[in-house]
């Protein structure tokens, strides 16, 4: 007969031998697992923003059949929702393979400044990236002296106005060229008329609007002087951009706070609302979507006051240190920087291709003119998409915009952005 102390030295010995028999192998199975042919893309393309992406995965699988690629997309426009958890996964040492990054500060000013990223400026040279395919101005976005850091995939562009010709024409009302215009004659007949004039949603639409009106009233040349810290925030033209910010608010939908990007954009194809400033991912979602035809069933025009500047967002691919499937993503990054893989992926996205040869004949009537614009125009960068303002800084700008848009006060927020220019290294 066992007594009850020899039967518990009998049972745990039973449950270590178990462990160690099967437990190992349940380990080891996962550690197969881990490496196993795999190709983890993280990126904020979900639901309405995948067609793009499935498009180019697609791609991937045909070329390397024996790669599983596992589509780690975290849905929220702009990336409200994903840069969260990838900046815990990054700092928590379990990178993805790949994740989207926006060009500048976002990469620059935050994941090359960590030292998390492995430079790329071999890949770049084998695959002749440097003579001729990317322009000299966007490769100059993805550098430091030290290095190059991603592969651009997309140009999109920040300022542009959305809207529905046949409802303008019903309400009398024309796109405004100008925020005076706006405000003194298109808000006004358009709130006469029950419509509301302008669409907005969320923190982050609301930060999109704040930049377009930021660079209207600035003018170029001061909205970079504004991140290059040259200009103040607590200068008079700064403090302007707020009062003019503070006015246009007026004619946004009250329950701003509870709509997404989709509902603000569908306020305006509903018929409810005049116009939506938003990036030409919207041009991605009417035609794809939507099935909408451009210029006959929507147009746009240049955010009031921005004609002539191209306000650039583009989303690129890099390589984190510690990727567990570094050849993997090296393949797709070369996809990814190709002409092949840019002209499945952009077509649809509504953004143009960063390539200088690509095939035009894929691109649509809006991608076709914001190709045009993007050779001819003035170049800026967006905030809110991650090019002037490094990830700490949108954060924290993100808490300033909704701030202001409770307590309405100019010259308190352009004290805090001052703050924050300081504690971020923009203003010295
Ligand atoms: C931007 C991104 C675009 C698009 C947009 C809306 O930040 O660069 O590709 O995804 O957000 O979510």
């Amino acid at each position: 007969m066992l007594n009850a102390g020899k039967f518990n030295l009998v049972l745990f010995i039973v449950v270590l031998v178990t462990v160690g028999l099967f437990g190992s192998s349940i380990f080891t199975i996962a550690g197969q697992a881990q490496e196993k042919d795999e190709l983890e893309i993280f990126s904020w393309w979900a639901g309405w923003e995948a067609p793009a992406l499935n498009a180019l995965i697609n791609l991937y699988e045909q070329k390397y059949p024996d790669v599983k690629v596992i589509n780690a997309a975290v849905a929220g426009g702009a990336g409200i929702h994903a840069k969260a958890v990838l900046k815990t996964r990054i700092l928590g040492g379990y990178p993805p393979d790949t994740f989207q990054v926006h060009a500048g500060q976002e990469l620059i000013g935050t994941w090359v400044k960590a030292n998390r990223m492995e430079d790329l400026t071999r890949l770049y040279k084998e695959e002749d990236w440097l003579e001729e395919v990317f322009p000299q101005k966007l490769i100059d976005l993805l550098s430091t002296k030290e290095g190059i850091w991603s592969v651009p995939l997309t140009i999109h562009r920040s300022n542009i106005m959305w809207y529905i010709p046949d409802n303008l024409k019903k309400w009398g009302v024309e796109p405004p060229g100008t925020w005076d215009e706006f405000l003194n004659e298109t808000a006004p007949k358009l709130e006469e008329q029950g419509i509301i004039p302008l669409a907005m949603g969320i923190n982050w639409t609301a930060q999109h609007l704040w930049e377009s009106v930021g660079l209207a009233v600035l003018g170029p040349d001061k909205w970079e002087a504004l991140w290059s810290g040259e200009l103040n925030w607590t200068s008079p033209e700064a403090v302007k951009v707020w009062e003019v910010f503070d006015k246009i608010l007026e004619y946004t939908p009250e329950n701003a706070p509870s709509l997404s990007s989709q509902d603000a954009a569908s306020l305006v194809s509903n018929g409810k609302a005049g116009f939506y400033i938003t990036g030409d991912w919207q041009a991605g979602y009417m035609v794809i979507t939507q099935k909408l035809k451009p210029k006959e069933d929507f147009d746009w025009v240049p955010s009031p006051g921005t004609k002539g500047v191209f306000m650039i967002v583009c989303d690129s691919f890099g390589l984190p240190k510690g990727a567990p499937h570094r050849e993997n993503n090296i393949k797709f990054l070369k996809l990814v920087g190709s002409k092949e893989g840019s002209d499945i992926f952009n077509p649809p996205k509504g953004s143009i291709s960063p390539r200088l040869d690509s095939d035009l004949s894929k691109y649509g009537a809006y991608q076709r003119s914001a190709i045009k614009d993007w050779r001819e125009n003035r170049i800026v960068g967006s905030l809110v998409h991650g090019v002037v303002g490094n990830e700490g800084f949108m954060n924290d700008f993100a808490t300033v915009i909704e701030t202001f848009l409770f307590n309405r006060n100019p010259d308190q927020v352009v004290r805090a952005c001052q703050a924050l220019a300081i504690e971020y290294g923009i203003i010295e």
